[in-house]
């Protein structure tokens, strides 16, 4: 093949080329990575690449979707089949001192009304920084392996799983269905030597073990996966035909006697003391365990226990990380920038000379809110010992787990000579609309509304975004395009583009990284979206306040859309039935329903939600699988003192029975379980007729007497 000089190219040609090359080093990729058989030489391949990023260079917008410059060396793995997880996989809470392990213990104890003297005990075990990963066994043979992916739905990557040494195809002597969880990670030698070979290939190479082992048993292709060293501990499991033991410590002796990898640093710890002596221990030997931990998991060892304890949405009670300190790094502050959020918020963010830290490459820190540049905290406060954060400042920065880099110190001899204090925008530098700070609030916001457009984005990137209508194809990326071409304003347009592309928007399969089928797949993503659980409407809507675990609250008690938004409309006035009947819900507050009623009673707002809902078919909410439950749909207050459980128990075990639980009587009330001491609650249910039962009555109701 003749090669043109680039400067003589034109747009077709160049198009053209782009596509060639990309083909060309597709198929030398595959050939030796897939196949083992490199089809052309090193030098080959090299010159492929260096023209291919010559012309994108100069024509950067035809740079593809499938740029062969973006990838490691394979088809990026994006076609794995669902696998909806048969028990959640869930994450975990953190802790980061001593005293947040404390009041972890401490409100255990609470919850499960244990006195001073009995005895609580928990294992302790380093936290893997991997992936976690769920085995399936039936008859103790492996049948599927799968991520965790947003916790409910995984991805099925059983092939790639079968490559890994520590995982075992078959066990005897298993429940005869056994699910394993566990870690999947990279050793720092085996990590060191890939990317040594990565890089002799020319391929990407990966900023930690972390990132290598998801990236290496993501793989499509899972003979990739096969030549990557990756190893497995197991330390939980979730559905199983059987108990596995009495207590968590046993369970994991088990899963080793049937052939995974526990760690050998578990420990069961009988007291605080014990639980960070072990902390100590583990973090000593961190640096040379040979692969990467961050940080101590504590468990309540009884499983029977764990089982009273139960989860909140997305964290059980019964476990939490102890975290090891951040790591800490001094790099130069160039420049502060805001950032305008969905909900107008102005969020200051330091762009830093890039540094590494723990590993990775860090370029921009959280700065917080304006007092927190200033050196104050929320309460006027000293931070930093007063010190304020200027622009040119040399700046320590620290990464705690996966969360934003945040600035810990500045040093003031390395001050440049004529800094000035930061001066913080009262105008929103996206719509130049007033910016805000109310009474009370540390953060400033933009006035905009839907007229600013980093508001207007940022309301559809979280609409698309995988809690709320995770279309797929349709990220972050292609959100900001849409927007910025006029293609889509509001939530309601993505449900429009379709007809419109029709009339005339043709444009899309000609515009970089988009191709009839690609536009097509997208239209289908987005009708597969128009019917939708209830809850996740509500979450999508983006209201300030009204979180994953919230939407979810108020679609279970609310039920269908219809009756949500008329009593989210009939509260507008902040009083009234429905206003006490959204504050009634246990986990509704002031602040969360004022927010509801505000969006909902704000002109522009409402329109565009009407607009979007119009678009729709919205799914009532699934109650809880609770059938023969007696109080399923019931509405149930406590009232009084609980001898056999606490409060907070009784709670949850009456939602998981379906039940409504509320902290007032009224006429909706249909049951109320009064302990000692029951006072003007029990009064008012014997007034309106309302059925009272005491603690026993409600145990033996419930069948858990
Ligand atoms: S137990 C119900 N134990 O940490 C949740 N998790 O931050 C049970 N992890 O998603 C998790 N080491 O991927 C548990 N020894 C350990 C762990 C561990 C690493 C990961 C796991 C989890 C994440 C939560």
């Amino acid at each position: 093949m003749s090669k043109p000089d680039i400067s003589t190219l034109s747009e077709d040609e160049a198009r053209a080329e782009l596509e060639r090359l990309a083909k060309a080093l597709a198929e030398a990729n595959a050939a030796y990575h897939q196949k083992d058989a490199p089809e052309i030489s090193d030098a080959e391949y090299d010159a492929l690449k260096l023209r291919n990023e010559a012309i994108e260079a100069a024509f950067p917008h035809l740079k593809r979707a499938d740029s062969p410059s973006d990838q490691v060396g394979a088809t990026p793995s994006d076609g794995f089949a669902k696998v909806t997880h048969a028990v959640r996989m869930l994450s975990l809470g953190n802790a980061f001192d001593e005293e947040d392990v404390e009041a972890f213990k401490t409100s255990i104890r609470k919850y499960l009304g244990l006195g001073p003297d009995a005895s609580l005990a928990f294992t302790a075990e380093p936290k893997i920084d991997g992936l976690s990963l769920s085995l399936r066994y039936e008859q103790g043979v492996l049948v599927q392996a799968a991520t965790r992916g947003d916790g409910a739905v995984g991805e099925n990557v059983t092939a790639n799983a079968r490559t890994i040494d520590d995982i075992p195809q078959e066990l005897s002597g298993a429940p005869e269905v056994l699910e394993v969880r566990g870690e999947v990670y990279m050793s720092h030698a085996d990590f060191q030597a890939l990317n040594d070979r990565q890089a002799q290939a020319g391929g990407k190479t990966f900023a930690n073990p972390r990132n290598a082992a998801a990236g290496s048993l993501r793989q499509l292709d899972a003979s990739i996966t096969r030549g990557r060293p990756l190893r497995f501990f197991a330390y939980g499991w979730g559905e199983l035909s059987e108990d596995l033991a009495q207590t968590q410590y046993d369970a994991i002796a088990r899963l080793a006697d049937l052939g995974f990898q526990t760690n050998p640093l578990t420990r069961l710890c009988s007291s605080a003391d014990d639980m960070i002596a072990h902390y100590r221990q583990i973090e000593a030997q961190r640096a040379t365990l040979g692969y990467d931990i961050d940080g101590v998991v504590y468990k309540v060892n009884d499983l029977a226990l764990q089982g009273r304890l139960g989860f909140r949405s997305t964290t059980p009670r019964w476990a939490i990380a102890h975290k090891f300190p951040a790591e800490l790094a001094w790099t130069r502050l160039e420049k502060i920038e805001i950032q305008v959020g969905r909900t107008g918020a102005l969020s200051p963010v330091a762009r830093l000379t890039p540094v590494t830290v723990g590993g990775v490459v860090v370029s921009n820190a959280t700065l917080h809110n304006e007092d927190y540049i200033a050196g104050r905290d929320a309460k006027g406060n000293e931070i930093r010992g007063g010190k304020d954060i200027r622009e040119g400042d040399w700046v320590q920065v620290y990464r705690a787990g996966d969360v934003i880099p945040k600035v810990a110190d500045v040093d003031l001899s390395k001050r440049p000579e004529g800094a000035a204090p930061y001066v913080f925008p009262t105008l929103c530098p996206e719509c130049q609309s007033e910016a805000i700070r109310e009474e009370g609030d540390a953060v400033r916001r933009c006035t905009g509304g839907l007229i600013c457009p980093a508001q207007a984005v940022e309301k559809l990137k979280h609409f698309v975004s995988r809690q709320a209508f995770d279309i797929e194809g349709l990220g972050a990326k292609q959100v900001e395009q849409f927007y910025s071409d006029g293609w889509i304003a509001e939530p309601a347009d993505i449900f429009l583009l379709k007809d419109r592309y029709g009339q005339g928007l043709q444009q899309l399969k000609n515009r970089e990284g988009w191709g009839e089928k690609s536009a097509n797949n997208l239209f289908q993503a987005i009708e597969d979206k128009r019917t939708i659980p209830l809850g996740r409407v509500i979450f999508a809507l983006g209201i300030r306040h009204v979180g994953e675990a919230a939407s979810n609250l108020l679609a279970r008690n609310y039920g269908s859309w219809d009756a949500f938004e008329s009593a989210v409309t009939e509260a507008a006035g902040r009083e009234g039935p429905a206003w006490d009947s959204l504050l009634n819900i246990d986990g509704v507050g002031e602040v969360m329903a004022t927010a509801l009623v505000t969006a909902f009673a704000q002109e522009s707002e409402r329109a565009s939600i009407d607009r979007l809902v119009a678009q729709l078919t919205i799914e009532d909410a699934a109650q809880p699988d609770t059938e023969g439950s007696p109080v399923a749909g019931k509405t149930v207050v406590f009232t009084g003192t609980l001898e056999k459980m606490t409060r907070a128990e009784a709670k949850a075990r009456a939602e998981a029975l379906g039940a409504k639980v509320s902290g007032s009587v009224s006429a909706k009330t249909d049951l109320l379980v009064a302990g000692p001491g029951a006072g003007s609650k029990a009064k008012k249910a014997a007034e309106l007729g309302i059925e009272t039962l005491d603690e026993d009555g409600w145990l033996e109701l419930i069948g858990a007497a």
